[in-house]
């Protein structure tokens, strides 16, 4: 395969810089992605706390970079006297040694003016940092079973990440940066204006053009620069991917392919890398001809005006001073501009998730919900997970209290959806799902949620301890309570035998347990749950023959007096269900005992039966 055919398949073909469109649609671009408003509202909440530190930070900054204005104008001052006395004046000398004093007090006064905003600063900036993520766990957290679907995890960790560096980045940016440099910028021009108004003026109008050039050629730079970042992270992709599968490639002797794929696409970062460092030399070369150009005609108009007597030598010292601080701090005026932008960009993407309505959410006034005897009823319920195929058309499902009822159907046929269903992970379309005797799209999603036990079909662990995820299914249990459920559920025995047994890690989503593990622990978790309504998704699917014959009597004693839902691909689990009802096509098709199905001479049972019996007769 070529390189161009393989970047190709990593799933992009574009290898050389794009040229950016027209400079209008790039602004309008940018303006469009980032919602500057929402931003600083978000910020402004986390920040509202603590307000009283902020403004010291502020006031602060303010007084440090005030400094920089009134320190030339002593050095002024010295400089004339040093120019028109002679050193055997006494007097002259004590003045001159006062105003070298005064100038080491305003040095001192702004070191500690900057040590009061650096306190602030490492005092509260980690704890609003803290607070955002803590603010976007629990809105990730509101979000429904549908918006994680659509969202990698990795993504949303990703963006939580860049929102806390986006206000570290920004706060830097506008309390270290912009901040002063307005300062400093307002009052060098008053001063000089005050002094000498052409000066004071020209200044003015240079600083203008220096920043809107630089404000133009940062927009022009910026669709590279994301571009570049895209390159790199496609890269990152790629090579991380090739890691993962580090054995394949063993296996396979792919390490030439391997080779020449992460060479073609950062090649591919590498010109647009060169291409953006040289836009930035560039930049540079610009920013000091104008530099150079501002202090020439500084110099060119001082000496015009001392000709004419009204310019002294402290004047050229002031001017001086002042150019030589403006430069400093404009220099990475574009930098100041990029980082800010990114900033504002990086927290968009989780602004957004943060800023939208969740798509299942608990009604006015919902009430808790009341379970009763736990009598679930589907009244022609309609649901589809996208506009072009409906998953569930009309169901009509009654499950009597303490009824044990088994779902089966062929695969596909929404038989997991209807368990989704019950639990409220989705909005139904039309159509009422009743518990008890309540609408559950009217109760409150925790209290619907926690009269329900579900063994999943493939059950995912957190990365904490096996103790840890077993008390999930009842947070005040003890751990003989724990235990006791673990036994129930044939997980003691496995347990026991791990390194550090109940306080043993079991790796992310639970990767060090098989998937049989998975599912007892699962299991044990719905027994310590102890709630009136069961629902087993196919919770013995990954379990041998010998462990299901295990666990069916604690699964036996599970469902005693709980309604439950049992589906099950195996219809040997099946078979002692008070009732079975089968789904096909969006609705119940058939319902009644095993014994009464298989009468049923040419149902969806009796074929899944007689496929399946061969296995089970044995
Ligand atoms: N999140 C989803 N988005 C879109 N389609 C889905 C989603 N989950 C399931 N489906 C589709 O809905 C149908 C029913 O799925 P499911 O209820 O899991 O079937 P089963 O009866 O095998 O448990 C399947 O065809 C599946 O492809
Ligand atoms: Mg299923």
């Amino acid at each position: 395969m070529t390189n161009e055919r393989l970047l190709h398949v990593s799933g992009s073909t574009d290898s050389s810089p794009l040229f950016p469109p027209t400079l209008r649609e790039n602004i309008k671009k940018t303006m469009q992605k980032i919602q500057t408003k929402s931003i600083l509202r978000l910020y402004w909440q986390h920040i509202r706390p603590y307000k009283w530190s902020f403004l010291a930070i502020m006031i602060a900054v303010l007084f440090a970079s005030g400094t920089e204005i009134i320190i030339p104008l002593y050095y002024k001052k010295f400089f004339d006297l040093i120019s028109t006395a002679s050193p055997d004046q006494n007097n002259q000398t004590s003045i001159l040694i006062r105003i070298i004093l005064t100038i080491m007090g305003f040095h001192l006064f702004t070191w500690v003016a900057w040590r009061i905003s650096g306190f602030f600063i490492c005092w509260r900036n980690p704890q609003v940092i803290v607070d955002l993520s803590r603010s976007a766990l629990e809105v990730l957290h509101k979000h429904s079973h549908r918006f994680f679907l659509d969202h990698f995890a990795g993504s949303l960790v990703r963006r939580v990440g860049r929102l806390e560096r986006s206000f570290d980045v920004l706060a830097d940016q506008l309390i270290w940066k912009f901040f002063p440099l307005t300062i400093v910028v307002i009052g060098f021009v008053v001063v000089l204006t005050i002094r000498h108004p052409i000066i004071g003026l020209i200044l003015a109008g240079w600083t203008i053009f220096y920043i809107l050039v630089n404000f133009w050629f940062s927009l022009i730079k910026y669709p590279y620069d994301e571009k570049r970042a895209q390159f790199d992270s496609e890269a990152t992709g790629v090579l991380s991917d090739s890691i993962t599968n580090a054995t394949t490639v063993k296996l396979f002797t792919g390490i030439l392919q391997e080779r020449s794929l992460y060479h073609a696409i950062t090649e591919r970062y590498r010109r647009l890398a060169t291409f953006t460092w040289r836009l930035h030399e560039f930049m540079e070369a610009g920013q000091a001809l104008l530099m150079i150009g501002i202090e020439f005609v500084m110099m060119y108009i001082a000496v015009r005006l001392w000709k004419e007597g009204t310019f002294t030598i402290g004047d050229f010292v002031l001017v001086q001073g002042y150019l030589v601080g403006l430069f400093n701090k404009l220099w990475d005026f574009g930098k100041l501009i990029r980082h800010s932008y990114e900033a504002l960009a990086d927290a968009s993407e989780m602004v957004e998730i943060m800023e939208t309505e969740p798509d299942v959410i608990d009604v006015r006034n919902a009430k808790p919900l009341d379970p009763q005897d736990g009598r679930i009823e589907f009244r022609d319920v309609y649901f589809n997970f996208n506009e072009t195929r409906p998953i569930l058309k009309g169901l009509n499902l009654m499950i009597e209290s303490g009824e044990k009822v088994g779902l089966v159907g062929p695969s596909g046929a929404g038989k997991s959806t209807i368990a989704k269903l019950i639990l409220r992970l989705y909005d139904i379309d039309r159509g009422k799902i009743i518990i008890g005797n309540q609408n559950i799209a009217r109760v409150t999603q925790e209290s619907l949620r926690s009269q329900i036990a579900v063994v999943p079909q493939e059950p995912i662990l957190f990365h904490r301890t096996i103790m840890d995820n077993l008390r999930y299914g009842r947070r005040d249990a003890t751990d003989n309570e724990v235990i006791e459920a673990a036994k129930k559920a044939q997980c003691h025995d496995f347990i026991s035998e791990l390194q550090d047994g109940y306080n043993t890690y079991v790796g992310e989503r639970g990767v060090k347990l098989s998937g049989g593990e998975r599912q007892r622990v699962a299991i044990a978790r719905a027994i310590l749950k102890n709630v009136p309504i069961l629902v087993l998704d196919e919770a013995t699917s990954s379990l041998d023959s010998a462990s299901e014959a295990l666990i069916q009597t604690a699964l036996h004693d599970l469902m005693e007096g709980r309604t439950t839902i049992v589906i099950a691909h195996r219809l040997s689990t099946i078979m002692e269900m008070d009732r079975i009802v089968v789904i096909d096509n969006g609705r119940v098709v058939d319902e009644g005992t095993h014994e009464q199905l298989l009468k049923h001479k040419k149902g969806i049972y009796k074929n899944l039966w007689e496929i399946q019996a061969g296995g089970f007769l044995q």
